[in-house]
């Protein structure tokens, strides 16, 4: 092991020719205080799932279990499943025709996909960002305030909207022109406008989707510093294609790859689940050192 994973060795901040696990290492020690390696208090408990596109068995045999308050990363290449199971979270892939989840998967004990669970109140309490911010054509306000009001909350609406946009580190910068359009603020602003508006409706967990994919560099760290924030508040995962980020973010990371079977057909897996620094220091599968150093095929 190289001298740069001892925590009293200089940064590696010199070579910029190194990249993968060299870099990552460095970044590790800018990311969140450690986490123990068992989860203290366990949000989603999945037990052997298996996601399915009508016959396509898109993701299998997953069982793992996410924190409260902890930032849980999902990692992988393209196509292994990752996006499929974090909208399994919160029964987004219900409105995907076909799509179908076996297995447990319990949120505080219970399962989700019980006939008697009503998948609105899923998503409220399990709120979702995506790679493009998707904004409503409407005010800023009215962005903020329409999950509210939707769901009959009796709030003083104007102090919701300020304390959200506040939380999502955007009130600086919009408390003058809550009345414009939303499609007036910038890519980076309209991310952390769709933040506050998840977070309006009160969830306890926020799942994102790649949400600083479409986005520069400078407005990637404001939202990585707001997930940070918000991880005192909120249970949060995050599908990431960028290992620098997910280093930098987050608490666990879940390494995911796919399987061809057979008949050549792909299947997403799970190949290794634990704290971020284990993951990219340590890994137990080859398989994940070899994605994170770069050397994935
Ligand atoms: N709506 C869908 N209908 C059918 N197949 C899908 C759908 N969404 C994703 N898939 C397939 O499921 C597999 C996993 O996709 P996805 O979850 O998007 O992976 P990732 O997010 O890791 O890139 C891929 O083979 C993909 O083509
Ligand atoms: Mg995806």
């Amino acid at each position: 092991m190289s001298e740069l994973h001892d925590p009293n060795a200089p940064q590696a901040t010199s070579d910029l020719s190194n990249t993968g696990r060299m870099d990552v290492s460095a970044v590790l020690d800018e990311g969140r205080a450690s986490v123990p390696d068992s989860i203290r208090e366990v949000v989603f408990n999945l037990d052997d799932v298996h996601i399915f596109y009508g016959d396509f068995e898109a993701v299998s045999d997953v069982t793992m279990q996410i924190g409260k308050n902890e930032i849980t990363a999902f990692i992988g290449p393209s196509g292994c499943g990752k996006s499929t199971l974090l909208r399994s979270f919160n029964r987004m892939n219900d409105l995907i025709p076909g799509a179908r989840v076996e297995g447990l998967l319990a949120y505080h004990g219970f399962n989700i996909y019980a006939p008697e669970v009503d998948p609105i109140e899923v998503r409220r309490r399990i709120g979702m960002v995506f790679q493009k911010p998707n904004v409503f054509p409407k005010s800023i306000y009215e962005n903020v305030a329409y999950g509210p009001k939707v769901n009959g909350m009796k709030v003083n609406m104007d102090d919701l909207v300020e304390d959200c946009l506040t939380r999502a580190a955007l009130w600086d910068e919009v408390k003058d022109d809550l009345k414009k359009s939303a499609y007036a603020l910038s890519g980076g602003q309209q991310q952390r406008l769709v933040i506050a508006r998840c977070i309006a409706v009160k969830p306890e967990v926020i799942l994102m989707d790649e949400p600083c994919a479409s986005l520069d560099p400078i407005a990637t760290a404001k939202i990585e510093d707001l997930m940070k924030e918000l991880a005192a508040d909120y249970t949060i995962v995050i599908v990431t294609h960028n290992m620098q980020q997910a280093a930098r973010v987050s608490d666990r990371t879940a390494f995911f790859t796919a399987d061809v079977d057979a008949k050549g057909v792909r299947h997403g897996r799970l190949v290794e689940y634990g704290p971020t620094r284990s993951i990219f220091t340590a890994p137990n599968e080859p398989r994940t050192e070899d994605y994170i150093s770069g050397r994935f095929g």
